[in-house]
């Protein structure tokens, strides 16, 4: 296990993890990597570290290049253990060594490991820089993107941001830059990152983008995936955070369901033919066999999200309710649903649909729509013209 230069003087020194399928919830198919890095001058900083169980394998990476001991700095970019996770073990190898982070990361530190009482920390903020010789690190503070503590480091005269989860993907591959793995492996996951971890700080993610647009990067290390060193590269992982977090999306429906005995999903299959005749890119998913994490990556660009599901005790099914709730974490912005379902006396799926959907922020043009039992010709027409009509609406816009 060696270390991997990236530019003179700096190593990635991370961990592959191929085995991992759920980063709390989020499904991770290809895995990811834990990235540290390591800079070496006068003094040597490593930046981040990895999942604990991955301690062994950052150490003996670092030890390629330089004793551990010899670590003087560790700045800890973002508290969450995914990057923390062996920040004991550095500090214990390392013995005499400095923590760098902001200061809600010396809290967080402090809450996830109880000897972190006894190491040097200190607090920085974007005023502060941290001199190694000839190369001297800065700090970004990068609050909600996505905790509290988040902060990125950047050296200017490298060029090279070091962004932790901003720019990440969860892939996990030998190749350590993006212009070796597959184009669209590295994009797609961007994306499904994106959406399931920063969406609901697009605000601050816009914020930040637009203050770092005259920051001269040459090379984009992210904490999670490959790194970022061509221009073209570069340019189109920028541009793509540009519009998710400006929340641009495109003439795409999104049709999300569960269904009993699958009157709710001929429902959604003939809304889904209406939203198709009219040239809307459509994707629907059936609960049942289907990841909220991936459907989530769907909903980021996708201008409408509709939702359907039978009634079961007289509101939608348990798959439903926590897609829902997942959904309304995620504060997607400035889309708009619609609710459709079937019920056979009491109903009350549609009621419940329709209104998470309007505490979440969606706009609802057409109608909720619901059938008793098994759909009749008519009811099929009827769903159909809701998606002709959903549409329409998603043209307007
Ligand atoms: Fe990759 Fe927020 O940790």
């Amino acid at each position: 296990m060696k270390a991997v230069e990236i530019k003179k003087g700096i190593y990635w020194v991370g961990a592959i993890d191929y085995n991992l399928r759920s980063f709390h919830g989020y499904t991770t198919p290809r895995g990811t990597t834990y990235n540290a890095y390591l800079v070496i001058d006068e003094k040597t900083a490593l930046i981040d570290t990895v999942k604990a169980p991955f301690s062994r394998e950052l150490l003996t990476r670092i030890s390629s290049v330089i004793n551990p001991e010899k670590i003087d700095y560790l700045i800890a970019n973002h508290v969450e253990m995914d990057h923390s996770g062996s920040a004991s073990a550095v500090v214990e190898q390392a013995g005499d060594i400095e923590v760098i982070c902001t200061a809600k990361g010396k809290e967080f530190l402090h809450g996830h490991y109880h000897d972190s009482k006894e190491w040097d920390i200190r607090t920085v903020g974007s005023e502060d820089t941290l001199r190694l010789g000839k190369r001297t690190l800065s700090f970004i503070p990068a609050p909600m993107l996505h905790w509290p503590d988040t902060m990125f480091t950047y050296s200017a005269s490298a060029r090279v941001l070091f962004s932790n989860d901003g720019f990440g993907q969860h892939i996990a591959t030998p190749r350590r830059f993006c212009d070796e793995a597959e184009d669209w492996n590295v994009f797609s996951e961007a994306q499904k990152y994106y959406a399931n971890i920063l969406m609901p700080y697009s605000r601050m993610a816009a914020k930040k983008l637009d203050e770092l647009k005259d920051v001269a990067v040459e090379v984009v290390c992210p904490s999670h995936g490959v790194i970022f060193r061509e221009k073209e590269d570069i340019n189109r992982i920028v541009s793509l955070y540009k519009s998710w977090a400006a929340g641009e999306s495109k003439e795409k429906a999104v049709l999300v369901y569960d269904t009993m005995y699958n009157s709710t999903e001929k429902m959604a299959r003939t809304i889904e033919e209406g939203l198709l005749i009219e040239g809307i890119d459509t994707r629907i998913f059936n609960l049942r066999v289907s990841d909220i994490s991936d459907i989530m990556s769907e909903i980021l660009d996708a201008k409408a999200v509709v939702v359907g599901s039978s009634t079961l005790n007289n509101g939608p099914m348990p798959s439903i309710g926590g897609f829902l709730t997942y959904l309304k974490g995620l504060r997607p912005r400035g889309k708009i649903g619609a609710a459709f379902g079937s019920y056979g006396w009491g109903g009350g799926a549609i009621k419940a649909i329709t209104g998470e959907l309007e505490a979440t922020g969606f706009e609802l043009p057409v109608e909720g729509f619901q059938t008793k039992f098994v759909p009749r010709s008519d009811a099929l027409d009827e769903s159909f013209e809701l998606g002709v009509q959903l549409a329409n609406h998603i043209k307007m816009r």
